[in-house]
């Protein structure tokens, strides 16, 4: 039975000093090398027996969208009118402290709003660089599928999804390098569990790793800022991502499902260990300690206040709004004697398990459909 220790490298989930003793030593680094242990799989089997994967391909190939043409990239933006936009009356309470959270005392005492904006807008350059690296990430255990799964639906259907990740990759470097100020470096927390996810390499590990884990946070994340935009631009480009990631989402639920019924006890242990793993470094990641370092604040102490405000806490759990489901959906949480259950009532996540999963949530998000149907209006 793995430990905190043999997981996540340290016994406690919130020991912050060995949560940021890890930081990303390699800023200048172009090329990063994974080796992946994993064979490549011909199948001679091209029968589509697989209904519900069938569907989503064909959904796939109608659901296509060009970055380049299906977005107005001639849209100008104001990044400090957006942040002070977002932020209505409080910037302080907006940057995830909350109205009620007493800042006296701190580094952050003197802050003005001049600060504040400073901050949202690194915040946002952040934000956007490590879903730049992620979609990259999501672009390379996608085509790392298409040649280990072993069944000829799902190769097909990942074969769309390296195109949507391409696609994702394409807007989201174009809008930081068009629209916004400024770029970060993949956070150690998130390129660890990449490199973790690519290097295992068994097929069913990327679908874990990626389709659920790190795309179902990835669905919950930009919904959140899809909501609270009110840059137009940005809006209608994560709309357009999330349709894609949705079905993305989906691909991992169904095909995962399926191969599950098959495993024995401790290779599902096993699967629930990956998926806690997981968990817990991307909440790490959240911590966004590049941003606070950049403010020249004391990011040991900003990272020990933010983990104490309670809007924080609230923005963090939610997350996690589609994996929880999701895990419950594949049996994940409560196999065995319930061991995913348990560490992710201590993750503070429990309570999302029986919000709706996201096995056909894609249908209803064609957005690319519902807008030329408009424009043919
Ligand atoms: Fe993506
Ligand atoms: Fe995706």
């Amino acid at each position: 039975m793995a430990t905190n220790q043999e997981l996540i490298g340290r016994k406690e989930l919130d020991d912050l000093e060995a949560i940021l003793s890890i930081s990303n030593k390699d800023v200048n680094e172009l090329e990063h090398a994974i080796r992946a242990s994993s064979d490549s799989l011909f199948t001679w089997d091209y029968q589509q027996s697989r209904p519900g994967l069938v569907k989503l391909y064909e959904k796939a190939k109608s659901s296509q969208w060009n970055a380049a043409t299906d977005l107005d990239w001639s849209i100008d933006v104001d990044q400090e009118q957006v942040v002070m936009a977002n932020a209505a009356q409080n910037m302080a309470a907006q940057q995830g402290f909350g109205a009620q959270f007493d800042l006296a005392g701190t580094p952050f005492e003197k802050w003005t709003d001049k600060e504040w904006v400073e901050f949202g807008i690194e915040s946002q350059n952040w934000t956007l660089s490590q879903f730049m690296h992620g979609e990259q990430g999501a672009l390379i255990c996608t085509a790392q599928i298409v040649e280990t799964v072993p069944w000829i639906d799902a190769k097909y259907y990942a074969a769309t999804q390296v195109m949507d990740e391409a696609r994702h990759v394409e807007v989201f470097s174009r809008y930081l390098d068009e629209k916004l100020s400024g770029h970060y470096p993949i956070n150690v927390h998130l390129q660890m569990l990449l490199d973790d996810i690519i290097a295992d390499g068994r097929w069913d590990m990327t679908y874990l790793g990626m389709q659920i884990m790190v795309e179902g946070l990835a669905l919950a994340a930009f919904g959140f800022i899809h909501q609270m935009t009110t840059e137009p631009l940005l809006k209608k480009m994560l709309r357009y991502v999330m349709a894609d990631e949705a079905r993305h989402v989906a691909f991992g639920v169904l095909s995962l499902k399926e191969y599950y019924h098959e495993l024995s006890g401790p290779e599902i242990r096993e699967r629930q260990e990956f998926a806690f793993e997981a968990a817990v470094r991307m909440r790490d990641r959240f911590l966004q300690q590049e941003v606070w370092e950049r403010m020249g604040v004391d990011v040991r102490e900003a990272v020990k206040l933010i983990m104490q405000a309670e809007d924080r806490r609230v923005f963090q759990s939610m997350l996690f709004s589609k994996i929880v489901p999701n895990c419950k959906k594949l049996g994940l949480l409560d196999a065995g004697d319930a061991w995913l259950r348990h560490r992710f009532t201590e993750l503070g996540v429990i309570q999302f398990e029986d919000w709706v999963d996201t096995g056909e949530e894609y249908a209803s998000l064609d957005e690319v459909a519902k807008d030329r149907e408009a424009s043919n209006a």
